[in-house]
């Protein structure tokens, strides 16, 4: 089954959204299955408790198979590891910058949601990266202006999907249950 990571950035917190966007997938009828308020600062990425990630602590393994852990010491100063790894792919592009400054500057709600074809649909519901451009009835296209402020993002793909789930939340964070409507969703 699918898993994507649905983020409602601090635009979208902001403005009061959060329910809003929550809702779009739980009518939909796909299963949450995370969800945490998560402050990514770069404040907090300076300090050694950087986002409060385990990915400081990179893990490996020596020859006789026993685990290493490294601990990662050139955290760059007013960067932040999650947001920077999360759109790593966009590095190199020149928004990259005031792309980082958005993503922490306010508390973002992490979301992990799961079911069949969850990665493309959503995508649909979220609308174009432009909201100008976004098909009215999206939650971009009904809720945002701009780009730079596109209130929610959505993964990409389904490796994208379980990759940034895997780095957003920590171990034990993720609760697997069964909806009570599952039977009224597929037959
Ligand atoms: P996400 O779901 O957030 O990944 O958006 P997306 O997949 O629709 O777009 P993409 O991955 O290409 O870009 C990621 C995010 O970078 C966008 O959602 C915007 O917030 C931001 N972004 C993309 N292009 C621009 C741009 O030209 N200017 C600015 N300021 N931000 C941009
Ligand atoms: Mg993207």
């Amino acid at each position: 089954v699918d898993q994507t990571y649905i983020m409602v950035k601090p635009d979208g917190v902001q403005r009061g959204l959060v329910g809003e966007i929550i809702s779009r997938f739980e009518k939909k009828g796909f299963k949450l299955t995370g969800l945490k308020l998560f402050q990514c600062s770069k404040e907090l990425a300076e300090g050694a408790g950087a986002c409060q990630k385990e990915n400081l602590h990179r893990r490996a393994h020596n020859g006789r198979g026993a685990k290493l852990y490294f601990a990662r010491v050139n955290l760059e100063k007013d960067s932040n590891v999650d947001s920077i790894e999360h759109y790593k792919d966009l590095k190199q592009k020149s928004f990259f910058p005031k792309l980082i400054d958005y993503i922490t500057s306010g508390p973002v709600v992490c979301m992990a949601w799961e079911g069949v074809g969850v990665v493309a649909s959503a995508r649909k519901l979220i609308g174009a990266t432009d909201p100008l451009q976004a098909e009215p009835g999206t939650i971009r296209g009904d809720l945002a202006v701009q780009t730079g402020r596109n209130v929610v993002h959505g993964s990409d793909s389904p490796e994208n999907g379980k990759r940034e789930i895997a780095l957003w939340f920590k171990e034990g964070e993720l609760c697997e249950w069964t909806p009570v409507q599952a039977p009224w969703l597929r037959e």
